[in-house]
């Protein structure tokens, strides 16, 4: 090991939400935070060292990204995923969810119907509703501890309702599913034979473990390039969501020319140099740190199905991919009856995740979702007090 995973970077004061919200959003200060979806570590020197010298030279006018920024984005997905791009293709925004919310405003009117799968990422729901957009769930189906799509109810939803545009969440947040080539396939041709627009997030493009490989759903087949966006970012990879910036791969020119146009709408986004820096550096030479923190977090998955051995009604949803786990605790909401399983977590095992009801669907109640990227001694910490708070009280 290269890297020194088990030593924390410094979160608490600087403003962050994980751990300084804690009082303003659950009125308490001795929780241990498993929530948001942002990092623990500390980057490699190879990242921060750009930086230092950014702020050593003391100016932070207008930026542009440069010739050497794009390059090095293209190469991490041509390295990573075996995915050729061209530099024409990405348009930068600040973040994914802003993508998102972008492309719906840009490829559909009020009232369009927008496919997504709960239990999903919350925002997308969130912003579907905002845009006066009609939400459509093709529902994950759970059996045997995992999730699969239901693709005759994925191609019906889309019929019934004339959906004109799909958010596929690619790896899956919260299911922890990598979605394999021949599942991406089926939907990308469901999608169209009916005309419907994909958004593929593939922001926790790179958090995928042994024995799973992400393939990027626009790599599939050269016709889903040509009607689809492909959202990406350094900010889950690389923990830098702080310094808001994305890169959206759009291949179609006409496609890119309404986006490009509809940002245009909103003024003229400048960049940000400190995100610029970071992404290049990152995408450069981040790549042994990243192989790495995955193992870590492998390890850190490990500690869970581990704890978990010892704390009856909760399952681990075995992860694919990303660093956050579906824990299913039917068996132990069923004995708390009608104390909501999120009060238990906060009020008796303090600790603070995400709520499953956040994120849709029918049986979110029985799930919470547990963000494992911290110290292994943090997770086996938690571990511990839910182990503790069940044998208890439940
Ligand atoms: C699936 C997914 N998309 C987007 C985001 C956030 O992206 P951004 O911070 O770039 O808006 C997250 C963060 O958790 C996520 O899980």
């Amino acid at each position: 090991m290269t890297y020194n995973f088990d030593e924390p970077a410094q979160r608490r004061g600087t403003d962050c939400f994980k751990y300084d919200a804690m009082r303003m959003a659950r009125g308490r200060d001795d929780l241990i935070p498993l929530w948001i979806a942002d990092m623990d570590f500390k980057l490699p020197a190879s990242i921060l060292d750009p930086l230092h010298d950014m702020v050593d030279r003391a100016a932070f006018g207008y930026t542009f990204p440069s010739d050497r920024y794009f390059a090095a984005v293209q190469g991490w997905f041509a390295n990573r995923f075996s995915w050729e791009t061209k530099k024409r293709w990405i348009v930068r925004t600040p973040g994914v969810v802003f993508a998102v919310a972008l492309a719906l405003q840009t490829y559909t009117r009020p009232g369009d119907a927008v496919l997504i799968q709960q239990p999903v990422y919350y925002p997308f729901a969130k912003l579907i509703a905002r845009n006066g957009r009609a939400l459509v769930n093709n529902e994950l189906v759970y059996e045997h501890g995992s999730y699969r799509i239901d693709f005759a109810d994925f191609e019906r939803q889309i019929v019934e309702h004339d959906v004109k545009l799909f958010i596929l969440c690619s790896p899956h947040n919260p299911v922890g599913r990598v979605w394999t080539e021949g599942e991406l396939a089926r939907m990308g041709e469901i999608c169209r034979a009916h005309d419907v627009l994909v958004v593929a997030d593939e922001i926790h493009a790179d958090f995928v473990y042994s024995g799973h490989t992400h393939r990027v759903f626009a790599s599939v087949d050269e016709d889903f390039a040509r009607h689809c966006l492909v959202c990406t970012a350094p900010s889950k990879t690389f923990n830098l969501a702080g310094l808001q910036g994305s890169n959206i791969f759009i291949p179609d020119p006409d496609l890119r020319k309404a986006y490009v146009d509809a940002l245009g709408r909103l003024g003229d986004l400048s960049v940000n140099m400190m995100a610029m820096a970071a992404t290049t550096a990152a995408y450069e030479t981040g790549g042994p740190w990243v192989d790495e923190l995955v193992n870590y977090l492998a390890g850190n998955v490990d500690a869970v199905r581990a704890g978990l051995a010892r704390v009856p009604g909760v399952d681990l949803v075995e992860p694919e991919g990303t660093y956050l786990m579906w824990l299913d605790c039917t068996g132990l909401a069923e004995r708390l009856g009608d104390t909501p399983l999120d009060t238990f977590m906060v009020n008796d095992a303090r600790l603070w995740m995400n709520a499953g009801t956040k994120f849709g669907g029918a049986r979110g109640g029985n799930f919470e979702r547990m963000n494992i990227a911290t110290q292994r001694d943090t997770v086996e910490k938690a571990l511990g007090q839910l182990a503790t708070a069940v044998a208890r009280g439940a």
